[in-house]
């Protein structure tokens, strides 16, 4: 059996169709989407991802604001600056591309954003309402897991699904988010005894440890769902997920590759998010 492939370009691009559409009928209404990023620092893989935030932004027409800052950025001048943002009618959402610098404590200024505008899902507020099913952002990188998994057509609920990692980013809110589903949900980590006999249970299975082949082909159930969160690099430096995707992709039914899977969908979650930000204001 081989797997079919789940295309995340794919999906992303249906989805970030469907973002500039719903973005020209606010345009219409008066009011365009804002994200505003704030980088601090040199950091070149944080550079390369905010280049890309913003040029999303601007390909689904939505209103986008790039503010980089020195490393030296004190925290007192940052918060200044993201309660500006939070009282900007022109700014729907927010986000704080991390890792800070050490001197700025990052939590602090997380939990500065107003809850109305994290978009990236980071507020214990936004985690709260994804715990307590109320409304709130979903964090991008799962719920692109979520939307992967949805355009299977496969329905999760009372599936088993498997997460392995628990960090707050990915882990924790997959699971959370695959529970509001409705599946039956496991997560694994790296104190977990016999990871395979998890992962031999499971019909789903997200793979978000950072770690290459964490799932071999021997530890996946004929026709199981494979989502790989993992962005590694193998002994060539190519990139590389978290599964063997080499192998698991004869014993799975549906996979996600590496690139080209979960990498396209943060960002477009991300503008879903900003959308539905602008959304919410809009409808008062
Ligand atoms: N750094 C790496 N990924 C992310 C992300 O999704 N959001 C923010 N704010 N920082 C990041």
């Amino acid at each position: 059996m081989t797997a079919q492939i789940i295309d995340g370009n794919a999906v992303a691009k249906q989805l970030r169709t469907e973002v500039a559409q719903r973005t020209a009928a606010l345009k219409g209404k008066g009011i365009t989407p804002g994200l505003a990023v704030i980088l601090v620092g040199e950091d070149p893989a944080s550079k390369v991802y905010v280049g890309k935030k913003v040029q999303a932004c601007e390909e689904a027409g939505l209103h986008s604001v790039l503010e980089r800052y020195d490393a030296d950025l004190t925290e007192a001048a940052l918060l200044a600056r993201v309660e500006a943002l939070n009282q900007d009618p022109s700014i729907h959402g927010i986000l704080v591309q991390l890792p800070l610098p050490a001197h700025i404590d990052a939590h602090k200024v997380i939990e500065s954003i107003s809850p109305a505008k994290d978009v990236d899902g980071f507020h214990v507020a936004s985690a709260g309402a994804l715990m307590t099913g109320t409304p709130g952002f979903w964090s991008c990188t799962p719920y692109g897991c979520i939307k992967l998994l949805e355009s299977t057509g496969i329905d999760l609920r009372g599936k088993h699904a498997v997460v392995i990692g628990r960090s707050n980013n990915v882990g924790k809110p997959m699971a959370l988010m695959l529970l509001q589903k409705n599946a039956t949900v496991t997560i694994c980590h790296s104190a977990t005894k016999d990871l395979k006999a998890h992962t031999l249970q499971a019909d789903v299975i997200v793979a978000a440890v950072g770690r290459r082949d964490t799932l071999t082909a021997d530890m996946v159930k004929p026709g199981a769902v494979v989502i790989d969160v993992g962005m590694n690099r193998n002994d060539q430096g190519k990139l590389c997920g978290d599964v063997d995707f080499a192998n698991v992709k004869e014993v799975a039914g549906w996979i996600t590759p590496v690139p080209g899977g979960v990498g396209p969908m943060t960002v477009t979650m991300l503008l879903v998010n900003t959308l539905e930000a602008a959304e919410r204001v809009a409808a008062g």
